[in-house]
């Protein structure tokens, strides 16, 4: 998706927008039932926007909802384009580059992950302090978007104050929220038992798929990120039990609850961790 491209898609989704969001929220697999709770919804497929494709794989349902939550507005992609799907990266980032130019100032990520901490069990929620971009692709390749720099610092991608409120909201609720390096692999292939030691040898405590491009894209596009991951199982060769995506969808809904809990109270909150 190109510049032009995208402000069209921009333009299209504004004008079907029932005001200018605060807070953008991914919602990762099997965790979409947070856009449920939206109230006076706006939803919209990805597909009804010029230059999107209809999208999904199971358990991501690929629309926008628009809405408040905690009193919030709050704009929220309901499933995302991953690049093991074979989108080009551009597409991959384009919501979070259209929630920017929309006027989001704080986007918040979610996903599934696997747990390469062997201390994290199934359940666990993490903070993203860092991540490893291990797909061996930047979505910022390529002539530079309007506004955007062509080398964004990355030293703070995941935003300081934001990470310390989570701490404090997660601490408020009595929900656990452990922190560690979230690494970004391709796919679409679950890791081998010796990729997960090399991931954890660079330092990584949790793997996964997503979230990678469009913490980049964030970043350039001057939002700041917040992102948990929920790890759905225990990265390949930890335990030596096989990895299915039917056990990572089924971990998403049974810890869907505390994870919603978590999200909202970020967002009534997010104010607290002041500006940029
Ligand atoms: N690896 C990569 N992505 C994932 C995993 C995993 O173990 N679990 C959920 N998403």
């Amino acid at each position: 998706m190109n510049p032009s491209q995208l402000d069209t898609a921009t333009d299209a989704l504004r004008r079907r927008l029932p005001f200018e969001p605060e807070i953008m929220v991914v919602l990762g697999s099997g965790l979409g039932a947070l856009a449920e709770a939206v109230e006076d919804p706006v939803s919209i497929p990805f597909g009804a926007l010029p230059g999107f494709p209809a999208a999904g794989v199971q358990g991501h349902s690929g629309r926008w909802v628009a809405g408040h939550l905690e009193g919030r507005r709050v704009l929220i992609q309901a499933g995302r384009f991953h690049l093991y799907e074979g989108h080009p990266p551009t597409m991959v980032v384009a919501p979070v580059r259209m929630g920017a130019r929309l006027g989001a100032r704080s986007l918040l990520l979610t996903n599934a992950a696997g747990g390469i901490d062997r201390g994290f069990e199934p359940g666990t929620l993490m903070l993203i302090e860092d991540h490893l971009n291990w797909m061996g692709r930047n979505p910022l390749v390529g002539e530079a978007f309007p506004g955007e720099p062509r080398f964004p610092d990355m030293t703070a991608a995941y935003d300081p104050a934001l990470r310390t409120l989570a701490l404090e909201v997660a601490d408020e609720l009595g929900i656990p929220l452990a922190q560690g390096v979230y690494a970004g692999v391709l796919g679409p292939t679950y890791e081998t038992p010796a990729e997960i030691r090399m991931l954890r040898t660079l330092g990584a405590d949790a793997v996964g798929m997503s979230t990678v491009p469009e913490v980049i894209a964030a970043n350039a596009a001057g939002l700041r990120v917040v992102a948990i991951s929920l790890v759905t199982n225990h990265a390949a060769g930890v335990t030596g039990a096989p990895l299915s995506h039917d056990e990572v969808i089924a971990a998403g809904a049974a810890a869907a609850e505390p994870f919603g809990r978590l999200v909202r109270a970020l967002i009534a909150q997010e104010a607290r961790a002041g500006a940029k």
